[in-house]
């Protein structure tokens, strides 16, 4: 079987790009990056991409006329490196439906919160506003629905009283970094699939808010 193709769409720092990298370095034979996207010139995860050797685009949101002339031309792009796995990490657009339907059941984002709460920007900051006990991170297959297809995998962290949004975000990122390599390792082995709009992982169907992180004993 030969290696599976990735690609990692980016807007930003990259850290969660960082941890696939770190991750399947190690596994040529079973998957590699093969290219990082990203709608910023300034993005610092172009820096990663090119110390870890992996070829690298930008592609400006601002030089097209609409979002879906962005989108086809990012799909005509990424395409070129046949992904069995288009991975979002920390790409800020809205996709148009004729992207996430293109991707359809290989296309995976992490979003800062438990989903289905908070949706959206902000997220720290709103699980503080609540005044939740909890919060987390949740890695879900893309669909049209924003941060709303099917959940995979959550990871959670305590909300401790002294904590504010920058204490917070450090916390989930470092759980950003464990669970992120583990959905896409899970779908490279081909025990992770999209089926009636529900998340299956070694063929049973994952709940609506997915496995957790660390699992259960
Ligand atoms: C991550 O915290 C990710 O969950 C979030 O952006 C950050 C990117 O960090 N994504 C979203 O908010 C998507 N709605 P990184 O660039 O260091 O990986």
């Amino acid at each position: 079987m030969s290696a599976k193709s990735i690609v990692v769409l980016i807007s930003g720092s990259g850290s969660n790009l960082q941890a696939l990298l770190d991750h399947f370095a190690d596994q040529p034979d079973v998957a590699r990056i093969s290219a990082v996207f990203s709608n910023k010139a300034d993005a610092y995860g172009l820096e990663r991409a090119a110390k870890a050797g992996v070829p690298s685009h930008v592609l400006s949101h601002r030089d097209y006329a609409d979002r879906l002339s962005f989108d086809q031309a990012m799909m005509a792009q990424i395409d070129q490196y046949q992904p069995d796995l288009v991975i979002l990490a920390g790409f800020m657009r809205i996709l148009t439906p004729e992207f996430t339907r293109h991707y359809a059941g290989r296309l995976l984002n992490i979003h800062p919160s438990l989903l289905p709460k908070y949706k959206g920007l902000d997220t720290h900051q709103r699980a503080l506003a609540a005044g939740d006990s909890e919060h987390g991170c949740s890695v879900h297959f893309v669909t049209e629905e924003l941060d709303g297809g099917p959940v995979i995998i959550q990871a959670r962290t305590a909300v401790a009283a002294q904590d504010d949004a920058d204490s917070l975000a450090h916390k989930v990122h470092a759980l950003e970094h464990r669970i992120y390599p583990l959905a896409a390792q899970w779908f490279v082995e081909g025990r992770l699939q999209l089926a009636n709009n529900c998340a299956v992982l070694n063929g049973a169907v994952l709940p609506v808010c997915g496995s957790s992180f660390p699992p259960a004993p």
